[in-house]
């Protein structure tokens, strides 16, 4: 196997968006930790693996994970215990980090980068990072990354909306271990904004059938997808009641024409955040699976193995893959073993390291 130009990590893997993503820029994963065992099966179905997936990233030993140039990372999104890491907590401490963010899972993030100290990572979470626990959470992970770890970070809210229909605002984190003239903010979106046509079920036979999601002959969506007029009567009344009570909620019904809302991992429930209109006379439907896949940009080669149930848990969990891959194509120059680093960052503000990450180092 010819070596690839850079070899990457993928923690909280799910169901491996972001390695979709790094793979297009020719990267190699050669560590994979994901503990739920619906996504391992997708997972594994669509990755063939050179190694096997490790499992709870708390239990997984810093010294076993293999040396990569770059740690991937979506890590869930929880507050920290105690009070931030002053300056004065981390002189003089290898990892003072450990006192604010044990117990969570950013916390085995930064024990990794600490030890192993890839060249770069890129974590993703949700846009509420920033204001989480009054900007505490956020202040934390800026403090742990960049004053006691030493890495020189960009970090940009970016919506999906660019590449999919769906809008989709996630937080990206970029971190290079030396000064690199890369940043997030660098980054150009294309201009164009997607329809949902793009991805739904034509259902007029220009699309081979793929059961259980569409049926022979003429690929019609499966009616399991379409809501009884039961529940859609219910959504109804309820959107109502909360209009009435002066709140946005409610569902989004979408068609051809719209971008639609955020998928979220709650899908499965009742599928109101976005439901396919069917015209004036019929109940809405929800997406199929394949359609979630395609709403997250990945191609429809990627094998579905689990229940619609644990589909839509996984979809709605996962990263829009080209807005990784657009991300993966911009860092990429900076990621392969001699890539030509710049003593300045381009950016205005060169970051100081302080005495603790000479500690580390
Ligand atoms: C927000 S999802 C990330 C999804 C991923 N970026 C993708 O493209 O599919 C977070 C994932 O972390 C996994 N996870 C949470 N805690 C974990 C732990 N302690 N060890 C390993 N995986 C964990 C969850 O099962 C979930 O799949």
């Amino acid at each position: 196997m010819p070596a690839a130009p850079f070899t990457f990590i993928d923690l909280f893997a799910g169901i491996g968006g972001m390695r979709m993503g790094f793979e297009t820029t020719g990267g190699r994963c050669v560590f994979t930790s994901e503990w739920n065992p619906f996504a391992r099966t997708t997972y594994t179905a669509n990755f063939s693996e050179t190694h096997p997936i490790a499992g709870d990233i708390r239990e997984q030993s810093e010294d076993a994970i293999p040396d990569h140039d770059l740690l991937l990372a979506g890590f869930p999104c929880q507050p920290f215990s105690i009070a931030g890491v002053s300056k004065k907590n981390a002189l003089g401490r290898p990892h003072g980090f450990a006192c604010a963010t044990q117990g969570t899972l950013f916390f085995d993030v930064a024990r990794i980068l600490a030890a192993r100290r890839p060249r770069a990572f890129l974590l993703e979470n949700v846009k509420n990072l920033v204001g989480h626990d009054h900007g505490r959470t956020f202040r934390v992970i800026r403090q742990t990354l960049e004053d006691e770890l030493g890495y020189h970070i960009s970090w940009r809210v970016l919506d999906a909306a660019h590449f999919v229909p769906q809008h989709r605002e996630r937080i990206l984190i970029a971190g290079f271990r030396e000064p690199t003239p890369f940043s997030l903010d660098d980054l150009l979106l294309p201009p164009s904004r997607p329809k949902l046509r793009a991805i739904l079920h034509p259902e007029n036979g220009n699309e081979v059938p793929e059961e259980p999601y569409t049926l022979s002959p003429r690929g019609a969506v499966n009616p399991k997808y379409t809501l009884t007029k039961h529940l859609w009567g219910y959504l109804q009344a309820y959107a109502a009641k909360h209009r009435a009570a002066g709140n946005g909620f409610g569902f989004g019904l979408v068609d051809g024409d719209s971008v639609a809302r955020t998928l979220s991992a709650r899908y499965y429930k009742d599928g109101s955040e976005i439901l396919v209109s069917r015209g004036p006379k019929q109940t809405p439907r929800r997406l199929t699976p394949r359609e979630c896949a395609r709403l997250m940009g990945f191609p429809d080669g990627f094998r579905i193995p689990v229940s619609d149930t644990q589909a839509y848990k996984q979809f709605g969990n996962s990263v829009a893959v080209p807005v990784i891959a657009a991300v993966a194509h911009a860092m990429r120059p900076w990621l392969a073993p001699g890539a030509s680093q710049t003593t300045h960052s381009h950016r205005a503000n060169p970051r100081i390291l302080l005495p603790a990450t000479a500690a580390i180092r």
